[in-house]
């Protein structure tokens, strides 16, 4: 048998690996197992590419070639590793948006080579067969394209979601004309690249793409961030695709169309569970308006209350509910919380948690906290679960959430959250908000929560403040 066959059976073991992986990683319970398939699936396929290059057939490559490659193999898994270690849960979705760029970056870098290598040995001395140089070239700029958009929407992704730049959409004037404008664009110069295939044209779709994914991603606001970074993890799988045509690497192909479908239907329930529109946000917040309410509006007065009285308060309730939020991944709170859990439960207290489905910075992130600090499964409830038993329930403690509980996504229409789905906290008889400061959560619009009667605010951290509360019990 040939390096070449053995290598296509370990492609589609390790492609099949891949799809294993993914049904193990849509449940918490077979998630690991299907971390570990991924892994197996990985180190099948590099095995597989790196004997192909030694091998030196039609995939051979030089010496240095393949210095270079050993090189990246190490220098890539080092700073992988590293990065995977001192990475904070908070921290995952700059991450992940900073990976997808990497492979929008790798998917540019495969239609370049594609290009020149034809450019430079001419066709005769490639793969490509003369009848179907034009077909190479339409993959070539497809492609480039896909990349591009992944590369730089990627990018502003992580800096809106590391707070490096300002989180509220970019309205530049005729936005959606832009989009549109570059996609029409896009397609006429493919068909002109098919028919003349021009270096200059080449430079041109690129910056094209660069400019299309920036504006794509900049005209979304961060309340709807979630789902551009799982709209970009479908791109990255595309953009993997088209690198898989260009590398005639079946391998690749599979993988990308799991990553972009399974993206894409990923993206789609988030949009339902936010009630947003997909293609409005795949196309860059296509027929969105302008958010005309203002965070810096004047909401009156807010009350603050001391840890004692809110254990005073925990102590006479038969009722309480939970929202965590952000700031309690951030200040670690989930370890009090839990103690504080148990002790009002064995007093007989009906304790549960009301988990929104964005809250936080990646999906399921409050489940796993709580798992963590082992927070019984059966009390931890999706918002659409909770939502109802609000107006009966004593107290609530939002603990770090902000616009996961605020009112004005269902009464302020100019509201840039309005429309998606909250828990509705202000039903309850006292609501006990924990922060440090007055400030603005993710979506960067003021709470009205925070005013209201029934509403007390316990500043500082969140963990802090939990303990306080867990000593005065
Ligand atoms: P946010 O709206 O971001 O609010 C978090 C709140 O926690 C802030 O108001 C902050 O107020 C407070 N906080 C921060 N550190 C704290 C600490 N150490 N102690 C106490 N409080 C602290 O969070 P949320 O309600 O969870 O909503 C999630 C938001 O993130 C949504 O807009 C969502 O769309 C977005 N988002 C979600 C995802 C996914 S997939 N879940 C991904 C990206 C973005 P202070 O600064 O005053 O303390």
């Amino acid at each position: 048998m040939t390096i070449d066959s053995l290598a296509i059976a370990a492609y589609l073991v390790a492609a099949l690996l891949f799809i294993v992986s993914l049904a193990g990683l849509s449940k918490h319970e077979t998630g690991k197992q299907g971390i570990w398939y991924g892994i197996v699936g990985m180190a099948i396929a590099l095995v597989a590419t790196i004997a192909l290059a030694l091998d030196g057939g039609s995939h051979g490559m030089t010496a240095l070639g393949i210095v270079l490659m050993v090189v990246a193999l190490i220098l890539g898994a080092t700073v992988g590793l590293w990065r995977a270690k001192v990475v904070e849960m908070t921290g995952m979705p700059e991450l992940i948006a900073l990976l997808h760029s990497f492979v929008g970056l790798a998917a540019v870098l495969v239609a370049w080579s594609g290009y020149l290598m034809v450019e430079a040995k001419g066709a005769a001395q490639t793969e490509v067969a003369p009848e179907l140089l034009g077909i190479h070239h339409a993959e070539v700029l497809i492609g480039l394209f896909i990349g591009g958009v992944t590369f730089t929407g990627s990018i502003v992704a992580y800096l809106k979601l590391s707070a490096k730049i300002d989180s509220k959409p970019m309205m530049l004037p005729g936005k959606n004309a832009l989009n549109i404008g570059a996609l029409v664009l896009f397609v006429a110069m493919t068909v002109w690249f098919v028919i003349d295939p021009a270096l200059w044209l080449l430079i041109a779709a690129t910056v094209l793409a660069l400019l299309l994914g920036w504006h794509l991603v900049a005209s979304i606001g961060g309340g709807d961030m979630p789902v551009v970074v799982s709209m970009l993890n479908s791109y990255s799988g595309w953009a993997a695709a088209a690198a898989g045509f260009l590398l005639n690497n079946n391998l690749l192909i599979i993988t990308g169309a799991l990553v972009g479908s399974s993206g894409a239907y990923l993206s789609y329930i988030m949009c339902q569970a936010m009630n947003r529109s997909f293609i409005s946000v795949i196309a860059g917040g296509f027929g969105m308006e302008q958010p005309s309410s203002s965070s810096d509006a004047e909401q009156g007065e807010h009350r603050e209350v001391s840890a004692e009285e809110v254990a005073d308060m925990l102590a006479n309730a038969s009722s309480v509910v939970i929202t965590p939020g952000y700031g309690m991944a951030v200040a670690q709170a989930q370890y009090p919380v839990a103690e504080i859990t148990r002790i009002l439960r064995e007093r007989g207290v009906n304790v549960r948690f009301g988990i929104h489905p964005v809250a936080g910075r990646l999906p399921g992130h409050m489940n796993v906290l709580l798992a963590e600090a082992k927070v019984p499964y059966d009390i931890v409830l999706e918002m659409d679960e909770i939502n109802d038993d609000l107006s009966d329930t004593d107290v609530v403690l939002v603990i770090g959430a902000n616009d996961t509980v605020n009112p004005a996504a269902e009464e302020d229409p100019g509201s840039p959250i309005a429309g998606m789905p909250v828990l509705r906290v202000w039903e309850a008889g006292n609501v006990i908000v924990f922060k440090r400061s007055m400030a603005v959560g993710y979506a960067g619009v003021q709470n009205p929560l925070f005013f209201r009667d029934n509403t007390s605010m316990l500043f500082g951290d969140a963990k802090e403040r939990v303990e306080d509360i867990l000593r005065a019990l």
